[in-house]
């Protein structure tokens, strides 16, 4: 299977080639030099660039993407097996999202036209009861006082 050049490669996967550029130096694909110093990318390059778009869309950041790849190692084609790691990896990923946003909208409904962020009473302001487990009342002032 030949190689194809930066131009080809962003006109089939429809990013820009300053995107295939940006994607390269993230690690996030790789291509080799050809003896006229141009690069050329391996076919593979296709599909990551398909992947790579379809995870930021499902909310993944380029560096969560490349942490992934590098899992997956480097050179592997993103074949069949792989899709189905990634893809069950990301709905796991997301599901855990999903119930974390849910939780702090419903705690959100709390504060709906209160506005009083207060430590003791807001979920949202103080989400782990922090002051509460050391103890009640002025327990932060005493703290600060001492340093
Ligand atoms: S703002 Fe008052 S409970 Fe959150």
């Amino acid at each position: 299977m030949s190689d194809i050049s930066v131009g080809q490669l962003a006109q089939r996967a429809g990013v820009s080639v300053a995107t295939l550029h940006f994607y390269e130096q993230k690690d996030l694909i790789h291509s080799r030099r050809n003896a006229g110093n141009q690069r050329r990318y391996n076919r593979r390059m296709l599909r990551r660039v398909a992947v790579i778009k379809t995870a930021q869309r499902l909310g993944f950041s380029l560096k969560e993407i490349a942490e992934m790849f590098r899992e997956l190692g480097d050179d592997q084609d993103i074949d069949k097996d792989n899709w189905q790691r990634l893809s069950e990896r990301w709905h796991k990923i997301l599901t855990e999202r999903i119930n974390t946003l849910e939780h702090l909208r419903d705690e959100l409904n709390t504060c709906i036209g209160c506005g009083c962020l207060s430590m003791d009473n807001c979920r949202l302001r103080n989400p782990d009861d922090t002051l509460g487990e050391q103890a009640s009342g002025p327990v932060l002032w005493e703290d600060d006082s001492q340093r």
